[in-house]
């Protein structure tokens, strides 16, 4: 993303809509992982990046409680909104996503009052490149920050990932709203998804004289058509047969072959080994050796493949082309059975790009789109801080740079009282409505993160880094369109 133009043109397209300035543009990305997938909900790890890509969402308050949400990628009549009455059920498409996270919010007792809403996409949909995570974790972001709301980053990663649980009905686990919200410039994210203690790990292709590529296969994936539910299913079930919590204490891979269902057999290897790959990965990333984490990413792909059966045959295809054409490792990435995978390759990753576009060519199907991310620069953080709206912040808003890069001021962190958690995930749960796609989400005290300790433990408190990637770009007052 190029900060500036691209927060300047929502800017000036909020203006368009609604007449006036927004009171600031938020962004979050989408990610990538590296490694670790179907991990999250089993309460394992994950090492997902930020792309440079990602929804951005400029914003003002409204003082008649309607929440009005215009999207680039919809158009047409916006989505305007009661706040009073928005709960799961009574908004659905696109707008749920949005509307979702003002509910969770507003359920977890932040002061959320309207807003106007003018959100753009630099993300392909359905590629599995998490825009439905980036839209919430930037609309988080924008009704916190209007607000004046300092909800410690974590915390509003559970928040994002209850709107798209509870309110859209997509039963997805804890990393891509945890990736959109906490990692860092050139770092990839190890995140616990049982503790939620993460850590940045460093991690620059460039340096190392590789390139990282991502492929949009073209073929497109919904975690809401049930077959991801089924894999949440059948990893529940397998855990319970192996007499654990969930499949995250399963240390031995071994252990999955007292399984008699050969299916569960599968699927419990897969989480059993990827957990093992996920941390030997992030060791390697640690010690300087991005060069060796490809074979754990070829060996993940046959295992997501083999094990999990959630490759789909662009995949298959993409990760043969870049195998022969010398890529180190490659796989599918994220949910499966549509979206992209992810090549570890050389630094000239034009060879790869036309092996893949060579494997496309005879299916009659159109190359695919690959992009080269670099990792996101480290970025200011732009336009000035704002007096949150009607006085109503109990914090501060994210602190904020001006367009003249001067820090306007940074208000005191306000954390949520710990022990408030356990009886407002209480009260979620007597409230917590059944998933549209036939899958209740576990109970909130279950999966404040996967599952796992409700808070992450202090020492590995993410929510006040410099460098993440997700931020406040800039205050509309202060710079003309
Ligand atoms: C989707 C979900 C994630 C995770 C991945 C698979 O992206 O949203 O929570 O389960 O699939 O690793």
């Amino acid at each position: 993303m190029s900060d500036e133009a691209d927060a300047n043109r929502v800017a000036g397209w909020f203006g368009d809509c609604y007449g006036r300035q927004p009171e600031g543009v938020w962004q979050a990305p989408g990610r990538a992982n590296l490694i670790g997938e179907h991990t999250d909900y089993n309460q394992g790890w994950v090492l997902p990046f930020a792309l440079d890509r990602g929804v951005l969402v400029a914003a003002a308050c409204r003082h008649d409680g309607m929440l009005v949400i215009r999207s680039r990628q919809a158009p047409g009549e916006p989505a305007t909104l009661p706040l009073a009455t928005v709960a799961p059920g009574r908004v659905t498409g696109w707008a749920a996503y949005p509307a979702g996270v003002a509910w969770a919010l507003r359920e977890a007792g932040h002061p959320v009052g309207g807003a106007s809403l003018a959100i753009d996409s630099t993300l392909p949909q359905g590629a599995g490149l998490s825009s439905s995570a980036a839209l919430e974790c930037a609309v988080a972001l924008a009704l916190t920050g209007l607000y004046g709301l300092d909800v410690p980053r974590p915390d509003l990663a559970i928040l994002a990932r209850r709107a798209e649980n509870d309110f859209v009905g997509v039963p997805s686990g804890i990393m891509d709203q945890s990736a959109s919200l906490l990692c860092q410039a050139s770092h990839a994210l190890l995140l616990d998804c049982r503790s939620g203690e993460g850590s940045a790990v460093p991690l620059e292709p460039a340096a190392a004289g590789l390139a990282l590529l991502i492929v949009d296969t073209g073929a497109r994936h919904a975690l809401g058509d049930g077959r991801y539910a089924l894999r949440r299913g059948e990893c529940d079930q397998a855990a319970g047969e192996l007499g654990v919590r969930c499949l995250r204490d399963v240390a031995d891979a071994a252990a999955a072959d007292g399984l008699a269902d050969p299916v569960l057999r599968r699927r419990a290897r897969h989480v059993v080994t990827e957990n093992h790959r996920v941390t030997q990965a992030a060791a390697m990333l640690r010690a300087g050796g991005l060069a060796g984490a490809g074979a754990l990413l070829s060996a993940s792909h046959t295992s997501l493949r083999d094990d999990f059966e959630v490759s789909w045959p662009e995949a298959d295809t993409t990760v043969d082309a870049a195998l022969e054409a010398g890529a180190l490792g490659a796989r599918m990435m994220g949910g499966g059975l549509g979206g992209s995978g992810i090549a570890l390759g050389p630094p000239a990753p034009d060879a790869v790009r036309a092996a893949i576009g060579g494997r496309y060519a005879p299916l009659g199907r159109p190359a695919p789109g690959v992009l080269a991310p670099p990792p996101p620069p480290r970025r200011r953080r732009l336009p000035g801080a704002r007096r949150p709206c009607a006085g109503r912040g109990r914090g501060g808003s994210e602190a904020l740079l001006g367009v003249d890069g001067q820090e306007r001021s940074r208000t005191a962190e306000r954390q949520l009282p710990h022990a408030a958690w356990p009886a407002r995930r209480a009260r979620q749960d007597r409230r917590r409505p059944a998933g549209k796609h036939g899958v209740r989400a576990p109970p909130a005290d279950r999966r404040a993160l996967d599952g796992g300790a409700r808070r992450p433990p202090s020492g590995a408190r993410l929510d006040a880094h410099p460098d993440y990637v997700a931020l406040g770009l800039r205050a509309g007052a202060q710079s003309p369109r």
